[in-house]
């Protein structure tokens, strides 16, 4: 991963431009990398704030072969790698709140988009993005985020170079895809649930099918949640979005 860097100042979103690049057959590992993103995109239709020079906004080309179901455990295992090259990095409190946000003390400092193509039910390229709140400052938040958004800079009282952070993560990344491709999804299972900061505790899963509410008490190996239900048998939930801890 690295060895094909495009680097850009202004982009409306890295995610499109690997897109791009994918399509056009740029090879596994093919990283698009902006100093700001204009448009940049979240889960859920949502925005992602990427100011100039303050943090790491990175899409990265993957080319597994693998079939289309395999996509989520791919963006479990880039958080599992993300969470532990930044508490390496930062020695902060770092959890991962399911599926794949990372979060310090409740709040988020990263978040992880994946976006994949595929024909005949089988990926044929994967578009993972990378945003690590690194070094913004509390004002480049609108008011609205400052409760539910960190960087790692406000968190941990220091800035840091971003290539390191880069740097770090791909060594990281880079072993455990190794390791998921030679043994599977279940070592990635065990160092996500050692991770996560949501098993556990009751919560409410929001999904297109209605609200669950349960505790999630680990992974399956397809990577959904399994959540117990208060009658005690337990649900795998594949996608949802997660609101607050009950
Ligand atoms: C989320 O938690 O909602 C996911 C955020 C993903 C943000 C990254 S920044 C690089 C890449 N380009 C985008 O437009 N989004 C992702």
């Amino acid at each position: 991963f690295g060895k094909e860097v495009q680097l850009f100042d202004s982009v409306e979103s890295t995610q499109n431009i690997a897109r791009a690049a994918a399509e056009e057959g740029a090879p596994e590992g093919t990283l698009v990398i902006a100093e700001q993103q204009l448009n940049g995109r979240g889960r859920m239709g949502r925005g992602w704030v990427s100011p100039r020079g303050k943090g790491v906004w990175m899409s990265m080309v993957l080319r597994p072969s693998l079939p289309i179901y395999f996509a989520p455990q791919l963006t479990l295992l880039t958080a599992v790698a993300l969470c532990r090259s930044l508490k390496r990095i930062t020695a902060l409190p770092i959890g991962i709140k399911w599926p794949n946000d990372l979060l310090i003390e409740g709040k988020k400092i990263s978040g992880i988009l994946l976006e994949s193509a595929a024909e005949d039910e089988r990926l044929t390229f994967v578009i993972a993005g990378i945003g690590i709140s690194v070094n913004l400052e509390e004002d480049d938040y609108p008011v609205e985020l400052l409760e539910k958004a960190t960087s790692l800079r406000i968190a941990g009282g220091k800035k840091l170079e971003r290539i390191d952070v880069i740097t770090d993560f791909l060594q990281e990344w880079e072993q455990l895809y190794f390791l998921y491709q030679e043994q599977g999804f279940s070592p990635i299972v065990t160092l996500w649930e050692a991770l996560s900061v949501s098993l556990g505790k009751p919560a409410r899963l929001i999904t297109p099918q209605g609200d669950i509410v349960g505790v999630p008490i680990g992974l399956d190996e397809t990577g959904a949640i399994r959540i117990q239900l208060e009658d005690g048998s337990v649900k795998p939930v594949f996608s949802a979005e997660m609101g607050e801890p009950l």
